[in-house]
């Protein structure tokens, strides 16, 4: 059904898997794990599995996407969509950055690294 298959459900259906049984920081530093295949809403974000990682891709009111590494780039853990600041936060130690990958909230101090999609095929 792709009514159900993107937008904010799936956000909402991606933060329950990732906080529903208490494993979300463990979960985080699986470079691999599959979250979802879908890519987001205008003015949403989503972190999507690219190659053999994952990508945290904004999509902009345009339609356009911005791809980025779903890894932040302090200490490597997946960072995660905020909605409500429309920005991508690391759980490990609190580093925030804009759909641009640039630095909102320390300790990082380099952007997000920009990453190509690749769906495997
Ligand atoms: Fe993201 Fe440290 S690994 S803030």
């Amino acid at each position: 059904d792709p009514a159900r298959s993107s937008g904010p459900a799936a956000a909402g259906r991606l933060a329950k898997k990732l906080s529903g049984d208490g494993g979300w920081m463990f979960r985080s530093h699986l470079p691999d794990t599959p979250l979802t295949e879908e890519l987001p809403e205008p003015g949403s974000g989503a972190v999507v599995r690219s190659g053999a990682g994952l990508a945290a891709v904004y999509r902009r009111e345009d339609g356009g996407i911005n791809s980025l590494s779903g890894a932040c780039s302090h200490l490597y853990c997946g960072v995660t969509w905020n909605e409500a600041e429309k920005s991508w936060d690391c759980p490990c130690h609190g580093s925030r950055f804009n759909v641009e990958g640039e630095v909102l909230e320390g300790p990082a101090v380099k952007p997000l690294a920009k990453m190509k999609l690749d769906d495997g095929k």
